[in-house]
């Protein structure tokens, strides 16, 4: 029997766990658990950690039950790997174990006030004030500010850091720990804001800066070594080897290991209201470049203790709720409709906050069915834009895009997005998850196949979409005057 990999996924709505031969890239099965979030007041976003390392047994076990079942022997599951949500922030006792607060996930803005203050009093009022050790703005999204509202608000917490007891980590060190090694590595460190990109460690200027103590820190480490062994369940014994956020695994398992390759994760979040949500990475190489479209600049992977770290530039947008391939397939066109989903503000590369949701070009024969159209069309354009910023940025024209995410399985939007960017997308089939537990190297994972849309519609007929979507973005941001 050839030997198997596994790998804990734990993402924001749900964890999987999931066990592939490690020579094919088969997956042999796998199990998967939804994690409920509380929204305590409007814009605050936790889970319970208990509940986290629940579900992650809870697959854990189901899975090796489900390989039993068809007759696989679990010893021959050699190594286990650990992907994330990202950012996502925990505080719990050094000495008792327990969580002292509940997790404080990434889309919480519970400090939108600490953020404003610190921009505020940064020099120049720059919210890139600390970009060029951190590669990214001050804002609510990373961990340090959660870390430092935690510990000014929660007297457990604060206690607990004056005792020397806390232990401060993002959702891979919690699972980690659970393992007994309190580690992260170098991919996770990066959402931090307490990382330097460059020195690859802690930063003592920035941990002074959020005034975060370093000893409740873990110990970054890099994202394939061995960091630890399985505790107390069926796999325990089998050593913890690997450990990405989800977003470097989604780009490590598409297999851009090349500077200049880029992944797209288009994900529909009904259950957190949050509508569709893409997160793309491109990789840069072993350089970090920093962006003049405002796009984060962060710590890719860095596959082996002795291996060079390599970057990426990323962006996360939002895009419209869920929206219907088979009334948008209907209509086939969005009859001249340009829908920007600006309702909070556009983000990268535009940056304004005041921008508003807005659809143009409606006639009295537009229809419900065009709308949709022009729903899935506003991702791809959103695509194509951050895609070219970073065209702009690296200085080398991506060639073909991998995709990967939930809303993969909408073929329109994926043939749009081909369309749209004038380039191949492609869609690798299975292994994503599975990374991080190979003994990762791009020459040691297996070869994956992939599903390609090729662009459909001539240069012209999709630079003319484009350029009316611009249009429509720039009405978005002065609609009121
Ligand atoms: O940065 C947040 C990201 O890592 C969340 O990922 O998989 O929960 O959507 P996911």
């Amino acid at each position: 029997m050839d030997p198997l990999v596994a790998a804990i996924d734990q993402g924001t709505s749900s964890t999987r766990f999931l066990v592939f031969n490690a020579k094919t890239a088969e997956l042999m099965s796998h199990h998967q658990v939804e994690v409920n979030q509380s929204f305590p007041k409007e814009g605050w976003v936790e889970e319970d950690p208990k509940e986290i390392m629940q579900s992650v047994y809870e697959c854990m076990e189901r899975t090796c039950e489900k390989l039993r079942q068809l007759s696989i022997d679990i010893s021959n599951i050699k190594a286990v790997g650990v992907t994330n949500q990202r950012e996502t922030t925990l505080v719990w006792d050094r000495e008792t174990g327990e969580p002292l607060y509940n997790a404080i996930v990434w889309l919480d803005l519970r400090t939108q006030s600490t953020v404003e203050g610190l921009i505020n009093k940064a020099p120049g009022q720059n919210k890139n004030h600390l970009k060029h050790k951190t590669g990214l703005p001050i804002s609510t999204y990373f961990s340090a500010v959660k870390l430092r509202w935690l510990i000014d608000n929660v007297d457990e917490v604060r206690q607990a850091v004056q005792d020397e007891r806390a232990m401060f980590g993002t959702v891979d060190s919690w699972i980690i720990w659970n393992g007994g090694v309190h580690c992260t590595d170098v991919s996770n460190a990066s959402r931090t804001m307490l990382f330097n990109i460059h020195s690859m460690d802690w930063d003592p200027e920035l941990c002074r800066y959020f005034d975060v103590p370093m000893e409740i820190l873990p110990k970054v480490r890099s994202s394939s070594e061995i960091y630890g062994w399985m505790k107390s369940s069926s796999l325990a014994g089998v050593p913890i080897s690997g450990c990405l956020g989800d977003q470097s695994a989604a780009l490590v398992g598409q297999m851009c290991f090349q500077e200049g390759q880029a992944k797209n994760t288009v994900e529909a979040r009904c259950q957190l209201r949050y509508g569709t949500g893409c997160f793309l990475l491109r990789n840069t190489g072993t350089k970090p470049v920093m962006s003049n479209h405002g796009l984060l600049t962060t710590v890719a992977y860095k596959l082996g203790k002795d291996e060079p770290a390599c970057y990426a530039l990323e962006v996360w947008f939002r895009s419209h709720r869920r929206s219907g391939e088979k009334l948008a397939a209907a209509a086939g066109t969005s009859y001249g409709c340009y829908f920007v989903p600006a309702f909070s503000g556009l983000y990268a590369p535009y940056w304004e906050p005041s921008a508003r949701g807005i659809i143009c070009g409606l006639t009295q024969f537009t229809n419900r069915n065009h709308l949709a159209f022009a729903a899935l069309e506003a991702v791809c354009f959103q695509t194509r834009e951050i895609l070219d910023a970073m065209n702009q940025d690296s200085g080398v024209p991506l060639t073909q895009l991998q995709v990967d995410g939930g809303m993969t399985s909408n073929r329109l939007l994926m043939q749009l997005q081909a369309d749209i960017l004038c380039i191949p997308v492609a869609m690798a089939a299975g292994a994503a998850e599975g990374v991080g537990v190979w003994n990762l190297s791009p020459s040691h994972l297996p070869h994956v196949t992939s599903e390609k849309y090729q662009p459909q519609i001539n240069s012209d007929e999709s630079e003319f979409r484009f350029a009316r979507w611009k249009k429509a973005v720039q009405r978005s941001m002065n609609w009121e005057t």
